[in-house]
């Protein structure tokens, strides 16, 4: 069995790649991607801007299940070294994933198989790697058919990972690089490498590929929303390049996943630009004592921020950073909240603008 749909190594045949509809398309996700990445490009502190998005990210990644988490409940998470139930635990690694794999590229420029399997062991923590066992299957959820045999030995494996990096670091035919990272995030989640873990890990190689091609500088577009509220048809469309290589679908699925979410991020940056002035301009005012660039920069960095974080960042001594956290709190910019034995201040205004 499985012979049906054997994969085959990278690139698929053009034609089925490069429609008349999915070049219209990609007309229109090119320009918004490029409109973000200039956006992005105005915010004075990329770390404030990475934060924001990335946490975002892990909780829509990570799907949790039944649970309710909440943004505030994270950032509580990221804030205070208390132990953490395990639902939160998996978000908090899959954003470290993230940031992994973001150093990876920044040092390296690309990724290798090992690389890839410490992505993976970051989201998953475990040490079972790749597949060795065979028995893997996709099934379709509702029903237990089994929808899609990916390859079962794991030489085969390595084989096709290392034909899907010789793709993924170095744009091989003149196919436009959204057209290859669609067909790559395809060839990935088909190859699937591992027991468990293949969504999210092949969803942070979307975005490392996006850094390597140079479509952004920094890790800030993310497909987990999109793709949570648009299941149903992601595997469709996946299915039908599995079964039939009818791959239109597919990619102008992804296309407009790409298009739909720069644009929402745009979105997002210039709100968050906004009520970044606006808080400058509020602490010039009505505190000039305390106005510090860095203190309010920090403020963005951490919505939930703290003593210490303000002794690191600005390098003053405890009392300083106290004073000048109660100020704000004086002033309405945050409003403290006590957790354990901790007191954090919250960032009030921006944890609204990212809960939406
Ligand atoms: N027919 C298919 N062909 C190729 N890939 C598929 C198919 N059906 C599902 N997939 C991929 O398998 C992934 C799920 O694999 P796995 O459970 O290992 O990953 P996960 O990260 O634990 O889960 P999830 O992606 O649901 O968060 C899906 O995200 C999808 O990308
Ligand atoms: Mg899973």
């Amino acid at each position: 069995m499985g012979h049906i749909n054997e994969l085959k190594k990278l690139p698929p045949q053009r034609d089925k790649v490069e429609t008349v509809s999915i070049l219209r398309q990609l007309s229109k996700t090119s320009q918004t991607l490029g409109e973000l990445k200039g956006v992005a490009k105005t915010i004075p502190n990329q770390a404030m801007l990475i934060n924001a998005v990335v946490l975002q990210e892990a909780k829509d990644s990570s799907e949790i299940e039944n649970i309710i988490t909440t943004q505030d409940e994270l950032y509580k998470a990221l804030a205070t070294k208390r132990k953490q139930p395990v639902e939160i635990k998996e978000v908090i690694n899959y954003r470290k994933a993230i940031f992994t794999g973001a150093e990876l590229i920044e040092h390296q420029g690309f990724l290798r198989t090992k690389d890839i399997e410490s992505i993976q062991k970051t989201i998953i923590e475990n040490n079972a790697g790749i597949r060795a066992m065979s028995g893997t299957v996709l099934k379709n959820d509702r029903t237990g058919e089994i929808v899609y045999t990916p390859p079962q030995e794991k030489d085969e494996i390595l084989d096709l990972l290392s034909n899907f990096l010789e793709h993924f670091n170095v744009n091989q035919t003149d196919l436009s690089p959204l057209i290859n990272l669609a067909i790559l995030h395809y060839q990935f989640e088909s190859i699937h490498p591992f027991y468990d873990g293949n969504g999210r890990t092949g969803r942070i190689l979307n975005i490392l590929y996006l850094i390597i091609h140079d479509l952004l500088d920094i890790p800030i577009l993310y497909l987990s929303s999109y793709i949570n509220e648009n299941k149903a048809e992601y595997y469709k469309y996946l299915n039908q390049v599995n079964r039939l290589d009818h791959w239109e679908d597919y990619i102008l699925y992804m296309l407009k996943a790409i298009e739909e979410t720069a644009s929402n991020t745009i979105q997002k940056i210039n709100k968050i630009k906004q009520q970044l002035d606006q808080t400058v301009e509020i602490v010039k005012r009505k505190a000039p004592k305390t106005y510090r660039k860095e203190l309010v920069e920090l403020l963005f960095e951490q919505p939930y921020s703290k003593i210490e974080f303000v002794v690191e960042k600005l390098k003053v001594e405890r009392k300083a950073a106290s004073r000048y956290l109660k100020t704000l709190e004086d002033i309405g910019v945050l409003k403290s909240e006590k957790i354990g034995r901790e007191n954090l201040y919250l960032n009030i205004e921006l944890i609204e603008i990212l809960k939406h």
